[in-house]
């Protein structure tokens, strides 16, 4: 982290590199952007990215690649057996986790699949500190349950818990003597936890699960999709790995762990993933999956180019200097918002900011979907578009009720090195804009609603005729301005 210290007593992120090739934006009129968010059902979803100003949806395999991630590109080697290409991306995961063996895959998921496919069984218990929706659908799939071992303070929405990504590892020792050892086949813990908010856990609490795991012969498995953010938290909350460099902090996470798997759309600045593992016997479990559904050993499904990209990408996620832009622009979102009383998830965590539609749309009940309504109604205000992380993307249950969320958020990801600061503070500004406005924001009802990961392509319409009034006030309070 660069250390800089400001005439004007200000403090604001400072990106540590320059931008050298650039793609052109549109910011459209509000009018044609409310027609695009019609057209699209109310779904940001099913927007299309030409009529979209700043893309903040997800920051899955859209980071900026580096001037050495595209000249490695040209280097790879063809081969769809035992190219140089795998090597070089197998011995750097070697250099920095220490563990021998590399399974690639196509993405993150495909990875999932592995793992459950070699150990999950029907009547599996599969404890986490927080589930990652794919990798739960797999769970799921092969007749396995997910138990969230969170500790509580993880759920509450504004809190100063530097950790809030931790696991309540006596909640852990309970399960294993409610129901037996051999129906837990793997502990999994997620880096930089996506659904309640980007947050970490600490390298202390990683330890005691390890340490708990083994008293007990269950494998650690660690998702290190968002490790770089975690690594990031650790270096800056936990005063005992404050003078550790972040390479040393990912080998102390990965001597704790039996398996570890990523997400390289996240993790590597690339488009791909892979599990990797010190132990001769898991990953002869796990290999023969590898070509069965991926690809051969030595490629997983994905190309060489994206390969080269990723070694180079996993080497700038341990550069310090590189991996603090991601969560100091989302601590800027956070901070700014917070302080105007716009509603956030605090402390900020990595990932995205993620505002709280609970609070920002307390007019309206979780029936009407506050979260995608506030989704909606950014986009309509800037042209920004998040995710909704609500009841939309609940399922209903077999007898067709809807389970209410936890949490209704609106999930503003910040890809790695993709907007510049003025970017991110007109979408503060028109955040802040909204809050004011906000009791114009009605709610939304389904036009139609797919069975299966309704979220994803579902429609739905406005209740009343709110989107029309918001218009109406933007251009009474802004004029002309788009
Ligand atoms: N694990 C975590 C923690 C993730 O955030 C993701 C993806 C996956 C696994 C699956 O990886 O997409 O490469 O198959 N998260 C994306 C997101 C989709 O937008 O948060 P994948």
């Amino acid at each position: 982290m660069p250390k800089v210290t400001y005439f004007s007593g200000e403090t604001f992120p400072l990106e540590m590199h320059k931008v050298r090739i650039i793609q052109k934006l549109t910011l459209l009129p509000i009018e044609v952007r409310l027609r695009a968010v019609q057209d699209s059902g109310y779904n940001t979803f099913l927007l299309q990215n030409k009529d979209v100003f700043l893309d903040m949806l997800t920051d899955s395999g859209v980071n900026a690649m580096s001037d050495r991630q595209q000249a490695a590109m040209l280097l790879a080697d063809d081969a769809y057996a035992g190219s140089a290409t795998f090597t070089r991306l197998h011995n750097k995961l070697i250099e920095i986790f220490g563990q021998r063996y590399f399974l690639p895959a196509h993405q993150g998921r495909a990875a999932e699949h592995i793992l459950c496919k070699a150990y999950v069984r029907p009547g599996s218990i599969v404890p986490c500190n927080y589930h990652f929706t794919t990798w739960k659908a797999h769970v799921t799939e092969q007749g396995g349950t997910v138990v969230e071992l969170l500790k509580k303070e993880g759920l509450e929405v504004n809190s100063d818990n530097p950790f809030k990504g931790n696991f309540d590892v006596p909640a852990l020792e309970a399960l294993i003597a409610e129901v037996g050892v051999e129906h837990i086949p793997y502990v999994r813990m997620e880096a930089g936890t996506n659904l309640i908010g980007g947050q970490p856990f600490s390298l202390a609490n990683l330890r005691e699960v390890s340490a708990a795991c083994h008293k007990h012969g269950i494998k650690l498995v660690l998702d290190a999709s968002l490790l770089a953010d975690n690594l990031h938290f650790i270096k800056v909350r936990e005063p005992e790995f404050a003078d550790a460099s972040v390479g040393e902090i990912a080998r102390a996470m990965a001597d704790t762990t039996d398996i570890i798997y990523f997400s390289a759309r996240k993790l590597g600045f690339g488009r791909g993933g892979g599990i990797v593992t010190d132990d001769e016997v898991s990953y002869k479990e796990m290999r023969g999956f590898v070509p069965m559904y991926e690809g051969f050993l030595t490629y997983g499904g994905m190309s060489v180019r994206e390969m080269e990209a990723i070694t180079v990408g996993l080497d700038e996620t341990l550069d310090e200097d590189m991996i603090n832009q991601g969560p100091q622009f989302i601590a800027h979102i956070v901070k700014t918002l917070d302080e105007a009383g716009v509603p956030v998830i605090t402390p900020p965590g990595g990932l995205g900011a993620h505002v709280d539609a609970m609070r920002f749309l307390d007019h309206l009940p979780q029936e009407q979907y506050p979260a995608a309504a506030l989704a909606s109604a950014i986009f309509i205000a800037s042209g920004v578009r998040g995710m909704e992380r609500g009841t939309m993307s609940e399922q209903r249950e077999p007898d067709g009720t809807e389970p209410l969320a936890d949490m209704e958020l609106v999930r503003l990801a910040v890809p790695r090195r993709v907007f510049t600061l003025s970017q991110v503070n007109y979408a503060i500004d028109r955040l802040m804009w909204l809050h004011a406005n906000r009791k114009i924001v009605g709610g939304l009802k389904w036009v139609e609603e797919p069975e299966l990961l309704r979220f994803f392509y579902g429609r739905l319409e406005p209740i009343g005729d709110w989107h029309n009034e918001l218009v109406a006030k933007f251009r009474a309070d802004f004029g002309d301005s788009l």
